[in-house]
């Protein structure tokens, strides 16, 4: 076709007028998409501030039930729980996580009965228990006598405790675990697990394509696993951030052993592999806003150098383009509000 060049074809037609930029728009936002991860801890009316990450608070569970409500009025259709674990509690191997009334029970029970309809997302992994702030238990690397101290994460002896954990949260009143630890085989032994238990309507989230991110830094300060975590690293289990092709080798396990949803994280620096993820395999795929990424868009934006909410539905709808079906993000309420009053706010 010799009609369809310059100056026949002018793409900035439709981007002429805001009605038909509008129309012609491929993606869109709404507060259906948003997944809000919130910190519960110990106490009562308790919100403190967590220093890296400016507008986010850990709670005590009577102020998350006051969050989940807002987010269920707002559309949001779930939210994730993390746990902010007293030091006293923390032990080499863990063993509060299989505790039915720790912290983390205790608030989705709270959350569950004040509002039911709202979804529930539990972490499944050890590192808010453990001394060592690893994501699993920790022995004597046998592989390698020649170094006297060095110890590894091992993997077949931690799944046991990931099942109970799994176990003890769906109890709880959780609808979905999410495994965040990247052990092998985690998803088939909790799936079978939750059957075996009659859990048959549990979920299971898998953190398929989890990375080994720096982008965490300021989620460890505000669940205090960095301290514990001291010098070490999760280097052996989460994923090498120069891989993709093995992303879909972990996607593809992890939906064989049987996943319902899979989820990429962090998010930004990841969008290559939501996409690649989305268009391989056709399921519902999410992906995390991780701590560092939102803690970078509100520092900048405080120094104003970045207009907060222009960047933040610019990068949200960055999610949407990717394939992504829901997103996780510390930004939820305040998106969903905006959203809500004025649906066509992500147009900037
Ligand atoms: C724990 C877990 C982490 C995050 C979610 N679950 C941290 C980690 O793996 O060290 C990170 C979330 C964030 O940075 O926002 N397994």
């Amino acid at each position: 076709m010799t009609t369809s060049g310059f100056p026949r074809t002018r793409l900035r037609r439709t981007r002429r007028d805001a009605w038909s930029r509008q129309l012609v728009r491929e993606n869109v936002l709404t507060p259906a998409d948003l997944i809000w991860p919130l910190f519960v801890q110990d106490g009562e009316n308790l919100a403190t501030q967590i220093t890296s990450m400016p507008g986010v608070e850990r709670l005590s569970i009577d102020r998350l039930v006051l969050a989940a409500k807002q987010a269920f009025a707002a559309g949001i259709p779930a939210i994730a729980v993390f746990p902010v674990i007293d030091p006293s509690k923390k032990t080499p191997d863990g063993e509060h996580a299989l505790d039915p009334d720790n912290l983390v029970c205790r608030a989705v029970r709270a959350v569950k009965e004040a509002c039911p309809d709202l979804g529930v997302i539990c972490d499944v992994a050890l590192d808010p228990f453990t001394s060592h702030g690893q994501d699993g238990l920790v022995r004597p690397d046998d592989r390698a006598p020649w170094f006297a101290d060095r110890s590894y994460v091992v993997n077949d002896e931690t799944l046991a405790m990931l099942a109970q954990q799994a176990i003890v949260q769906a109890r709880a009143g959780c609808d979905v675990v999410a495994p965040s630890d990247m052990m092998d085989g985690r998803i088939h032994f909790i799936r079978d697990a939750l059957e075996k238990e009659g859990l048959i309507h549990v979920s299971i989230l898998s953190y398929a394509a989890k990375y080994a991110s720096a982008f965490y830094g300021p989620f460890r300060d505000a669940v205090g696993s960095q301290g514990n975590l001291g010098k070490g690293d999760k280097h052996t289990y989460q994923m090498d951030p120069a891989n993709t092709d093995e992303a879909m080798r972990e996607v593809a396990l992890d939906l064989e052993e049987g996943a319902d949803m899979v989820m990429v994280k962090p998010g930004m620096p990841y969008l290559d592999i939501v996409r690649r993820v989305k268009e391989r395999f056709e399921v519902p795929t999410f992906a995390y806003q991780v701590s560092g990424e939102y803690a970078m868009l509100k520092a900048a934006a405080e120094k104003g150098w970045l207009d907060w909410d222009r960047v933040i539905m610019e990068s949200l709808v960055a999610f949407k383009r990717a394939g992504a079906d829901g997103i996780l993000t510390y930004a939820a309420l305040e998106v969903a509000h905006k959203l809500n009053q004025a649906p066509h706010a992500q147009r900037a």
